[in-house]
Order: structure tokens, then C-alpha cells, then sequence
């Protein structure tokens, strides 16, 4: 029978740097105040990597957690796949970076970019990987220091994002969480409302980069919130079709935690109660790739996953790119 057994999400773990960065601290650095930081964004606090801490070092730490949690030693994993838009290097990849550091002797290693919707790509891409055959054991990590690229002196960005990492392993699996399907979608002609322009070959770096603070992410943010909201919705009400589920029968939506009225707006418009939506904004900040796979670990921790509850992962964010996927837990 171990033939028709799918992809699943064997192990799961993340991983927050201790060093927290509250609203009050903000409010020494910027023109802002802790107020109006928690109405626009549910945001209390996040975390901050100290110095000479990078992605990879998060990523380990939730890697070892997940293959602790999965059972899986360094010599079983196939696959490394690592999303982040805060690469240790442009090249080469992060996951190569965790594949020295986790001391896995036959892994394949590289990174996608998808920004915030990154760790669902990459969820999709191990899940493909596995249920071909191709390999057994894939590690799936979203590592993020947001912290290196925010612009602590634009008030309108720097309150927003933290560091962190997620990591989960799929296997094939009889008795754990079953991925049934994943969507991606992207539409490129919004690429710049949501974007790092400094570093790459159209504005290499050099001294007009920096000064022009390109480095950092830049976003156009009602934009960001108004496209977030209606493509979120959109692809929660195809992904729950297309999986012949009504919306009554999720028993949780993990969303990627960007802003929280973006998330009460968009369960406000599909008709559901908040109590369907995981919440951990207002701890970490938005962590990018890492805040989904952070998110489930925590859901998991906090008992809000029982066995054979339908879940549904959800994530917008630059590209622009969006995704979900469904698991039976
Ligand atoms: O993963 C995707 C990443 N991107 C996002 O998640 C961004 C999505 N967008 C958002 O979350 C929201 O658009 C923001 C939280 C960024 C901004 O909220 P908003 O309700 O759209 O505020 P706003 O930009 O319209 O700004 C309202 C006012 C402005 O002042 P005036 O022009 O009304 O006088 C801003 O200058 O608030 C001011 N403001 C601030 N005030 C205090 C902007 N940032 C701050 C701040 N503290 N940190």
C-alpha cells in the first residue's frame, strides 16, 4: 500500500532570535507611536537577529527542529529548498549554505524568490518532487533577515518586518498531514509596487545606490494592502472550489501574516469568523517567506491542529505572487 501514499508535511520547526525590537523601542528611533503602529497592523513587537547572525543561521536552527520533530537524520534528505529575499549572498544559494552547515551528504540545494508567498512555491515544488519519486525526503525552509534590508529611518516601511525561519519536511506519509493540493499564481506588471530595487544588473550596486537608499525594501503600501486583500480572498474561494470544499469545512486558514487588518478584511469578505484565522502578527512583525511555516508551528504548538482538520495555507506578497495550499492535518 505505501505506493499511494502523497506528499505530507512530516516535521515541522521554527526558529525566532531572542532580541526583540518593541513598538516603544521604535518610538525612540522614528516619528511614531505605539498606537497608531497597532491599529494600521496589529503589530507589537518583532524580532531582530544581533550582529553577525545571517539567514542561514536562522535556517539551520529551524531545519534541526523540523528533522528532530520528522525523525529524519542529515543523511536522509534529498532536497533542500530555501525561500528568502534575504540571502546570506546574491549567489551563491542560501540552501547550499544549509546543506554544509546541516552536514546533508547527498542533498540538492537551491533557493526560489517569491518574496512573502515564497514558502508556499516552495512547499509546491518539494510536494511535486516527492510525489514523482524523484526523492523521499525534502527539506523546506523559510529563513528571513528582513531586518538587513528595512530603512529604520522610513517610518512607513521599518515598523512592519522581523526575522525569523520555518522549516518543514515532506515525505510520504500514512499518518501525517497530507498536502491535497497547491495553486501559485503571479502577475509580474505589478512587480514594482513591492520591491528592493538596489543590487541586481538593471542597479548594481555603487555609491548612487546607496545613497538613493536602494537597498532597502520600497513599497507603495495601500496598493500592497488593496491587491493583498482581493487576490487573498479570490484564491481562498478557487482553492476551496477546486478542492470540492465549502468554506465551512476549513477548519483553520494560515495566512501570511502581513498586516492583520489584511487578514480580518479578507475573512470579513469570505463570511468567516476570525477564530478560522491563525494570529501571530502582533509578536513577529512580517516575516516574509518565514512567517507561514513560523505560523504553522506555532498553530501546531497551541492545539489549534487536530488530526484530519482541513488547513489552508495562504500567502500574497511581491512579484507579485500568491499561493495556497491545502492539508489534511
Ligand atoms: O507582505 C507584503 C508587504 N507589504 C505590506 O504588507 C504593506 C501593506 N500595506 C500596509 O500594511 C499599509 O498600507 C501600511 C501599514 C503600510 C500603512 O497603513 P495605511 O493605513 O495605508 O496608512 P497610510 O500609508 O495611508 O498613512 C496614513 C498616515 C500618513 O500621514 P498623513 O499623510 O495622513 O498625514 C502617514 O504619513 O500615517 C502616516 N504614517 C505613520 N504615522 C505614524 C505612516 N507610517 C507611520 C508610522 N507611524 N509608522
Amino acid at each position: 500500500m505505501q505506493h499511494n501514499h502523497r506528499a505530507s508535511i512530516t516535521g515541522i520547526g521554527s526558529y525566532l532570535p531572542n532580541k526583540i525590537l518593541s513598538n516603544y523601542d521604535l518610538e525612540k528611533m522614528i516619528d511614531t507611536s505605539n498606537e497608531w503602529i497597532v491599529q494600521r497592523t496589529g503589530i507589537r513587537e518583532r524580532r531582530i537577529v544581533d550582529d553577525g547572525v545571517i539567514t542561514s543561521d536562522l535556517g539551520v536552527q529551524a531545519s534541526l527542529r523540523a528533522m528532530e520533530d520528522a525523525g529524519v537524520s542529515a543523511q536522509d534528505i534529498d532536497m533542500i529548498i530555501t525561500s528568502t529575499i534575504t540571502p546570506d549572498h546574491i549567489f551563491p544559494a542560501t540552501s547550499c549554505y544549509l546543506q554544509h552547515k546541516l552536514g546533508t551528504p547527498k542533498a540538492g540545494a537551491f533557493d526560489i524568490l517569491a518574496a512573502c508567498s515564497g514558502f508556499i512555491y516552495a512547499l509546491a515544488i518539494g510536494e511535486s518532487f516527492v510525489n514523482s519519486g524523484a526523492g523521499k525526503t525534502v527539506l523546506v525552509v523559510g529563513a528571513e533577515c528582513l531586518s538587513k534590508i528595512t530603512d529604520y529611518k522610513d517610518r512607513s516601511t521599518c515598523v512592519l518586518f522581523g526575522d525569523g525561519a520555518g522549516a518543514v519536511i515532506i515525505q510520504k506519509s500514512a499518518t501525517k498531514h497530507e498536502i491535497l493540493s497547491t495553486t501559485l499564481v503571479a502577475d509580474g506588471s505589478q512587480a514594482d509596487v513591492l520591491i528592493m530595487p538596489g543590487g541586481g544588473s538593471k542597479y548594481p550596486s555603487s555609491p548612487e545606490t546607496i545613497q538613493q537608499r536602494a537597498h532597502y525594501i520600497q513599497f507603495k503600501g495601500k496598493e500592497v494592502f488593496k491587491l493583498a486583500i482581493n487576490n487573498m480572498t479570490n484564491l481562498i474561494l478557487e482553492t476551496a472550489e477546486k478542492n470540492s470544499l465549502k468554506l465551512e469545512d476549513i477548519d483553520l486558514i494560515i495566512p501570511h501574516q502581513s498586516n492583520m487588518r489584511i487578514i480580518e478584511a479578507t475573512m470579513e469578505r469570505l463570511g468567516l469568523p476570525m477564530e478560522k484565522a491563525f494570529v501571530n502578527i502582533d509578536k513577529y512583525g512580517n516575516t516574509s517567506s518565514a512567517s507561514v511555516p513560523i505560523a504553522i508551528d506555532e498553530a501546531r504548538k497551541e492545539g489549534r491542529l487536530k488530526r484530519g482538520d482541513i488547513v489552508m495555507l495562504v500567502a500574497f506578497g511581491g512579484g507579485l505572487t500568491w499561493g495556497s495550499s491545502v492539508i489534511r492535518w
